[in-house]
């Protein structure tokens, strides 16, 4: 079986190695061939075992041939991000230890305590000992943080909502602005919260939440006798990279004694590009920041991160711990399934440890760096395109624009800009996604990937010029 295995592996690593080499030269993404597609969905269960050479081989011919895009220079989809390589043998060696990371004396539990740390230094958080924890991904991070702010506002109100439930509090209102990322309104219903207490707050033309409007909002919420709880701020939209100002909202929740969650999912790590760093002020003052190493980083999916200031409003959120399970291995800070949802959880810091100590600091900071030059440049080329349109300035590396070629009535360019997203991306020289920006349809390129270059911005631009087009 070990034999079988270390022969197997090496096979992969050469499969694998051809592959992560071969991509830049072949197209981002093609959609799959029909055959393929309904090989894989109508497969059936194996009655018999197959050699683990023959997995490999299949992984190489059913697999490979068709990915998602991301690691291609030329992808600029959604947020995802080309696996590092370190991180990608993190990934293997974890599933090789294959512990659970729940707690315990076992090397893991205690490297998940260190890369939180070291992900606080890098975002500039503050990080007591137990201030956080791997997650899934933000989503995950995002429901546990604002579950510990539902629990925190509870007890104010003298209510034990673990054991009452929320039907013993009155509603609790959280602050959003429409370019808030829709996990937060998936946390507040899946908590019982009810979406229709998430009060979207009007924000600025370049979309940041404007912290005078939520001034005004809290001051009129709180004369109509309703119950404000949560205020989330953005390090980052999904849609532009936009950063909203995290100290006014620090100020803010302070004077209100509002729990402040900020969502750095995909923009914390932006912090360490030098031009962009001083949008982030405040972002060390919230309760609580999800951030996401598989985004720009590039630790392989999945990994999330949640820091919180306070951690025994995580405990005190979380811990159930049954007879079965007493052990503190760790100097009283207990286990990690003390401080979230999973019981079980995977060796995730593997992969953030051997992503970050492959780069260390100064490699993550050049290639974060990197990233929002390539974007800014990206901007200044649309902004001189005579039939595109910067939707609005970058602050990160996201970039949102539209094909509006002079004389095109508002009619054909929303509907050549709902379509060019996918045109693009069937066209398979770049990969890009669509979205919608104060009310107008638009793409929006995220650069994450460092070896991308000039080039590939001008074959992306090319692109969107020649699907807008065709669709016209
Ligand atoms: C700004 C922002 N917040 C939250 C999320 C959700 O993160 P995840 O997909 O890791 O759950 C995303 C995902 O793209 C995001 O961009």
């Amino acid at each position: 079986m070990t034999s079988d295995f270390r022969s197997a592996a090496h096979d992969a690593v050469e499969l694998l190695a051809d592959y992560l080499e071969g991509l830049s030269a072949r197209e981002v993404w093609t959609p799959m061939p029909a055959a393929a597609r309904e090989e894989l969905l109508t497969r059936p269960l194996p009655e018999d075992g197959t050699e683990l050479a023959a997995l490999v081989e299949a992984i190489g011919s059913d697999v490979l041939p068709y990915p998602m895009g991301n690691g291609h220079p030329r992808f600029f989809g959604w947020v995802n991000a080309a696996p590092a390589p370190a991180g990608i043998l993190g990934s293997f060696a974890a599933a090789a230890v294959n512990p659970s990371s729940a707690g315990g004396d076992h090397a893991d539990v205690h490297l998940e305590r260190s890369v939180v740390r070291w992900l606080a230094e890098l975002v500039g958080f503050p990080h007591p000992a137990g201030g956080g924890l791997l997650t899934s991904g933000a989503s995950m991070a995002t429901i546990v943080a604002v579950a510990a702010a539902r629990n925190r506002a509870a007890a104010e109100l003298g209510v034990n909502v673990r054991e009452e439930g929320v039907a013993a509090l009155p509603p609790l209102v959280g602050y959003v602005s429409a370019e808030t990322h829709s996990c937060v309104r998936k946390a507040a219903e899946l908590l019982g919260l009810g979406s229709r207490h998430l009060v979207t707050v009007a924000t600025d033309a370049a979309g940041h939440l404007d912290p005078e409007a939520l001034r005004e909002r809290l001051r009129t919420d709180r004369a109509a006798g309703l119950t404000p709880f949560l205020v989330v701020g953005s390090a980052g939209t999904v849609n532009a990279g936009v950063v909203d100002d995290l100290a006014a909202l620090a100020d803010l929740c302070a004077e209100e004694k509002l729990w402040l969650h900020v969502d750095g999912a995909y923009g914390a790590f932006g912090r360490l590009d030098p031009v962009s760093a001083s949008r982030y002020a405040g972002l060390e003052r919230a309760d609580s920041l999800a951030l996401d190493p598989h985004k720009w980083l590039g630790v392989p999916v999945d990994c999330g991160c949640l820091l919180v200031r306070d951690t025994e409003q995580l405990r005190g959120t979380f811990s159930l711990v049954p007879p079965y399970l007493r052990d503190d291995a760790a100097g009283g800070l207990g286990w990690f399934s003390e401080y979230g949802i999973e019981q079980t959880r995977p060796f995730r810091s593997l992969k953030v440890w051997a992503t970050l100590a492959a780069a260390g600091r100064s490699g993550v900071t050049a290639d974060v760096t990197r990233c929002c030059e390539l974007a800014r440049e990206l901007g200044r080329m649309v902004e001189e395109a005579p039939d595109l349109e910067l939707l609005t300035p970058v602050e990160t590396s996201i970039v949102a624009f539209r094909y509006a070629p002079a004389g095109a009535d508002a009619e054909t360019l929303h509907r050549v800009n709902v379509a060019l997203g996918v045109a693009v991306q069937e066209r398979g020289r770049a990969f890009v996604t669509g979205t919608v920006l104060n009310g107008q349809e638009a793409v929006r390129a995220c650069l994450l990937n460092a070896r991308t270059t000039e080039d590939d911005l001008r074959v992306l631009l090319e692109e969107c010029r020649a699907a807008g087009q065709d669709l016209r």
